[in-house]
Order: C-alpha cells, then structure tokens, then sequence
C-alpha cells in the first residue's frame, strides 16, 4: 500500500516539497551557466532549502553573500575619492567592498526598506564616518541626496534588487514557502499591507492579475479561485497555507521548480511595489549622478531585467527626431549610454555562490554633457 495515501493532506505536501527540494538541489549541481537566461525565476529559492528541514524555522544565518562584487566595482569606476550610493544595502557587503576601495574624503550612502538591513547598516556608520544611511526605498533617492546637499555629484549608484538572504530565510518575515510563517512579505513590514491582508480582500481578478504579470503564471485563473474558495473557509493566514492551496491549484508541475515559486515571487513583487520603484529609482539616478557617473543594477528576473534594459536603451536613444526634419541632431536629450554588455556571474561564482546564477549585471553611464 503507498504510504503517501494514508497521509493527511498537510504531510503530503510537506513530502512532496521534500521531494522538489531535493530535485533543486540535485538541478542546481549541473546546472550549466546562461540555462535560465530569460526565465523567471527565484534566485534565493531552493539555496539553503535543506539546511532548514528538522530545525526551529527561525533558526537562520543572518548573513548575506554578495554577488559579483569584483563586477560590480568594475562597473561603479569607483574613484578614490568619489561619492558612492549603495541603493540597496542588505547586509552591506557591497558597501563594505566599495568603502576599502575610497581614501577619507570618499564617502557611501546606502538605502535599504528593510528595518533588519538599518540596524546593520547603524553598526557600519558608527564604525566608519564616511559611511550614512537612510531607511526608506530608492525611490526616494533623488530626495536622499538633495537633504544631503549632494544632487548631481554622486560618482555611482548600485541597485542590488530583490530580497536578501535574510529575508527569505527568517520564517517570520513570511517570504517563504518552505518555511512555516505568518504570510506576511513586506521589506518594510510597518507599512503598506501584508500579503495575507491583501489575498484575504482582493477580488478574484486582481489576483489572478498579479499571478499573471508578476509571475508569469500559467495557472493564474485556477490559483485565484482556488484562493477565494479557501479565504471562504477561513482566512490564510500562513505560508505554509498559502503554499499548500496553490500546490494543489497547480496541474502541471514545472520540473526542478516548486509549484509555489512563481505565485510567492508575484505576490512579494505586488507587495513590495517593486517594479513600480525600481522604473522610479533608474529616474532619479540618472538626476543624482555626476556627469559620467555610472550606474550599475543586479536583476534576478526577467521582468526586472526587461525595465532595466529598456530604461538604458530609451535613455541612450535621446529624443526621437522626426524623420522629415533634415537635421543631424544626434544627442537631444540622451542622457546615458550602455557600459559593455550584460554580464553574468562566472562558472566559479555560481559554484560557490548558487544564488548568483540568475544575476544579470548592467551598466550606463551618465552622459557628460
Ligand atoms: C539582494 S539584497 C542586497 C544585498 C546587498 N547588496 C548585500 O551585499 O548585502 C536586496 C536588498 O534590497 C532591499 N530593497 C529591495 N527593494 C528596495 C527598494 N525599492 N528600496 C530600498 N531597498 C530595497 C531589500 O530589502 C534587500 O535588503
């Protein structure tokens, strides 16, 4: 008799994630570089999976692995002396990586939602006097630098997106679906809504919405039912919850990929208005920037990397001229120019590293007027 039939649907699904797990895991080790170029997926997910299996589910590393940080000096240009913006700090090791490469006038202002990320990032600026911070989103950037007096002159601006290992990995900040936790999602968990909050009044088309533009969800239409049916029950109220009601809302497993991972990095990006901040920060960066200044972003998706790159095409293009005008106007209105080509990570990285495999790096620099 097969054992699984006699389980109780929770412990089903607990096994069949032990299995997908491993399925990662065992992806992951053959992975070639560039496979997932294109795709959607999650970068955190499936790293330190069964690391968590057996223990307390808030037992977590709060450390961070940068990625590409050699690339990403690379690309900031970074001037001894210059003006820095790490826009998302995380744990700050870019921050760290760029202060021991400025002498004592250089400085580095670094950004972060995250309320964990701020009492890191208060160690470092007690430490070290060339270091601030500010809580708050990159899009609020351009604002930053104008309180500090410092619009137009900064030298670099780096935007590692996405979430932190931290966040993914600690159950109560509610991003995982592996992980047990109140569903909550929020980089900034005191404002805007949970995700729990927003799934328990949503209409069903506004779900279903978000499943299909933020991740690219086959099974939107079945998973926003499946969700307004069982909010009917009772309220979600936990990952775990959620993870199990569009597990079984979801007909066609993708292989090497939990049937949750594409509606949990949705929901998250909703939550956390992150494309919508991201198309505001690239804006304000270019305003904020020194003549030649550069400006380097790390996206793990597809969706993030598309703004990117056709934010720095639009801005490399400058204003369109009409074709009847007889006039050699090339640089109306361009504002930047592209840096080399997309990098990713290297072969030795990704096998240190494995959320590094999905990072695309892209640099512009500012026109210098
Ligand atoms: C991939 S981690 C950055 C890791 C960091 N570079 C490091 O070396 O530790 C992304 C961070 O960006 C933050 N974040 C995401 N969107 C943001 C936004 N719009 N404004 C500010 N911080 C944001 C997250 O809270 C998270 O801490």
């Amino acid at each position: 008799m097969n054992a699984k039939l006699n389980m109780k649907p929770n412990e089903k699904l607990k096994l069949n994630m032990k299995l997908n797990v491993k399925m990662n895991t065992n992806m992951n080790k053959n992975e070639d570089e560039g496979k997932h170029e294109g795709k959607y997926e999650d970068k955190h997910e499936g790293q330190h999976a069964d690391k968590h299996e057996g223990q307390h589910q808030d037992k977590y590393e709060d450390k961070h692995q940068s990625v590409m940080v050699s690339e990403v000096l690379a690309g900031l240009n970074i001037q001894k002396q210059g003006i820095y913006i790490d826009a998302t700090f995380g744990r700050g090791g870019h921050s760290k990586a760029i202060l021991d490469h400025l002498n004592q006038e250089g400085r580095v202002l670094a950004m972060d939602k995250d309320p964990e990320a701020e009492t890191k990032a208060k160690e470092l600026s007690a430490n070290d006097s060339r270091f601030t911070f500010k809580r708050g989103s990159f899009s609020g950037v351009y604002a930053f630098c104008q309180e500090l007096g410092l619009l137009g002159k900064i030298a670099g601006i780096l935007m590692d997106l996405g979430v932190s290992s931290p966040q993914l990995e600690k159950a109560s900040r509610g991003f995982s679906f592996r992980l047990d936790g109140p569903l909550d999602m929020r980089m900034d968990p005191s404002s805007g809504i949970s995700a729990a909050e927003w799934l328990n009044t949503a209409e069903e088309s506004e779900i279903s919405r978000v499943l299909k533009e933020y991740g690219e969800e086959r099974f939107h239409r079945r998973m926003a039912r499946a969700i307004i049916n069982a909010r009917s029950q009772a309220p979600i109220a936990t990952t775990l919850q959620l993870a199990e009601i569009i597990t079984k809302a979801n007909p066609a497993w993708e292989r090497h990929k939990n049937p949750a991972t594409r509606s949990f990095q949705a929901i998250r990006i909703y939550i956390n208005r992150e494309l919508e901040d991201l198309a505001l920060g690239l804006e304000q960066a270019l305003e904020v920037l020194l003549p030649k200044g550069r400006l380097v972003v790390i996206s793990f998706h597809s969706l993030e990397d598309r703004i990117v790159k056709r934010f720095i095409q639009k801005n490399e293009q400058g204003d369109m001229v009409p074709s009847y005008l007889p006039l050699p106007i090339l640089n109306v209105g361009k504002k930047c120019h592209r840096i080399g080509k997309k990098a990713k990570a290297s072969i030795t990285e990704i096998a240190e590293n494995p959320r590094s495999r999905s990072a695309i790096l892209r640099v512009a620099e500012k026109e210098a007027e």
